[in-house]
């Protein structure tokens, strides 16, 4: 295990995309959707780095990977949203975009429930794995084809509680 992205690192860009965020919205109140389980810890940061006077949180659960490394395809609401989207300004916080098939359902799912706007915002992203297209408006930091974990993102689970970004090598099976 080393990091791709040390925690000093992930916390600056959080900072800089926060600043945006805070201007984009100024004087709005969005609703930021996290998607769990990854994005809590992104999110956590990134609306305690904002600069708005008022925003909402609410959460979706997804599965799409169970606990392989490889994507099924399929895409599983296991928790819906307890509020309403509808004319509001969403910003759709997620942990990476891979393949690009989660955000895309999500985004169309959230965009039938008509809100006044949506973004959408990730930490990473893989562009080279990209199987469809999915516009992306907040992005922390582009990253090479590996199996990342920390910072909310998990392996089987594990290692969600690393405050950096870090690559799983195979050395860690056990
Ligand atoms: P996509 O639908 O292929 O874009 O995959 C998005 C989801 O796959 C993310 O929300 C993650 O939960 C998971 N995922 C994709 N790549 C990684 C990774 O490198 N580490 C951990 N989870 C990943
Ligand atoms: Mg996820």
């Amino acid at each position: 295990m080393r990091y791709l992205i040390l925690p000093e690192k992930v916390q600056a860009r959080v900072q800089e995309l926060a600043d945006r965020i805070s201007e984009d919205y100024q004087g709005k109140t969005p609703l930021f959707v996290g998607v769990l389980k990854g994005a809590f810890v992104f999110l956590a940061d990134l609306i305690r780095a904002t600069r708005l006077e008022n925003l909402w949180v609410d959460f979706l659960a997804v599965s799409s990977y169970g606990d392989a490394t490889v994507h099924s395809g399929e895409v599983q609401i296991l928790k819906d949203l307890s509020v309403s989207v509808e004319g509001r300004h969403v910003i759709l916080v997620e942990d990476i975009v891979d393949t690009g098939l989660t955000l895309r359902y999500l985004r169309q799912l959230l965009l039938d429930r008509n809100p006044a706007s949506l973004r959408i915002c990730v930490l990473l992203d893989k562009k080279e794995r990209r199987e469809v297209e999915v516009p992306v408006d907040y992005v922390g930091f582009e990253i090479p084809d590996a199996f990342v974990v920390g910072y909310g993102l998990d392996w089987a689970e594990r290692y969600r509680h690393l405050p950096g970004i870090a690559v799983v090598d195979g050395s860690e099976a056990s």
